[in-house]
């Protein structure tokens, strides 16, 4: 009797999983046994090392660029790993743009940048997952779902008036979730994950960042591995959908009167 074939892996896309907190996503995924396509915008050397070390646990070989302020590129992308792949199960929204502005820098034009990058760039991908798993249901494929998750920050339940653009660009897609959570049912789940202050930045000293992590309840903010596991738990809890993870050892909860990076 000829053996069974062996069951193909899951496939995810992690978008800005060449570096920093998409990198830690994307681990923790090959990790747990999904194949990781990694899209990068600009870091290829980071991109290339981050599907060389997922791939130790999954293999994997894929990594895709796309900048999401050009709607074609976007619109393309999943195609493209599907092409490599043969399939998508689901897709990791991490990929962000961060720039300051305040109500008193704010333009249409950095607002702009930032919803297409932040908002519609996962709401395409979104969209583009569920076709094609509607395409592959068609085609005979039982019990399909996938998920879709949208990393987006506390900073929506605890608002100050900085990084305004970035700020509307999460609350965008934070209600673009329920939508397409609605919309998208019963084919793709959508759940967002928020993390609290977990990464430094160039505008923070390494002993500043701890202060900052520390300022919470739970006296520690999150970790890169809290946040990679509540995308996990997202990615594989059938029951979850139209909700978001709050990550951040309640920072949510407290009141903060400018953005971590600018205290
Ligand atoms: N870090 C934190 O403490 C924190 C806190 C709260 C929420 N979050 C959220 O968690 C996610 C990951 O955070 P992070 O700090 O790792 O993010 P990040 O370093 O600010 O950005 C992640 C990646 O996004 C990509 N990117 C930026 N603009 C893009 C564009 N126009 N098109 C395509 N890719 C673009 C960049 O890829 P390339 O390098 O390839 O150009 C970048 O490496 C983000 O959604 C962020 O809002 C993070």
């Amino acid at each position: 009797m000829p053996a069974p074939a062996a069951s193909h892996p899951r496939t995810v896309l992690v978008t800005g999983g060449a570096r920093r907190l998409g990198r830690t996503i994307a681990l923790a995924l090959a990790q747990a046994g999904w194949q990781v396509a990694v899209h990068y915008r600009s870091s290829i050397d980071e991109a290339i090392e981050t599907v060389a070390a997922c791939a130790a646990f999954t293999p994997t070989d894929g990594y895709f660029d796309a900048d999401f302020e050009n709607e074609a590129a976007v619109r393309a992308l999943l195609p493209r790993v599907v092409a490599h792949f043969g399939s998508v199960d689901a897709v990791v929204n991490s990929a962000s743009m961060f720039e300051h502005d305040g109500f008193d820098s704010f333009s249409y034009a950095l607002l702009e940048q930032h919803l297409r990058s932040n908002a519609g760039a996962p709401v395409i991908l979104a969209q583009a997952l569920h076709e094609h798993l509607q395409a592959r249901a068609a085609a005979g494929e039982a019990e399909l779902q996938g998920c879709v998750v949208n990393l987006l920050d506390q900073k929506l339940w605890n608002q100050n008036p900085d990084f305004v653009s970035y700020t509307l660009s999460k609350a965008a897609l934070e209600a673009a979730g329920t939508m397409l959570a609605l919309a998208l049912a019963p084919r793709v789940r959508v759940v967002g994950v928020a993390p609290g202050l977990t990464l430094t930045s160039h505008m923070l000293s390494d002993e500043r960042f701890g202060q900052l992590h520390a300022m919470s309840p739970l006296g520690r903010s999150s970790t890169p591995e809290d946040v990679a596991a509540a995308v996990r738990f997202a990615l594989d809890n059938r029951s979850i959908t139209g909700t978001t993870l709050l990550v951040d050892g309640g920072q949510h909860l407290m009141r903060f009167e400018r953005d971590f990076s600018l205290m």
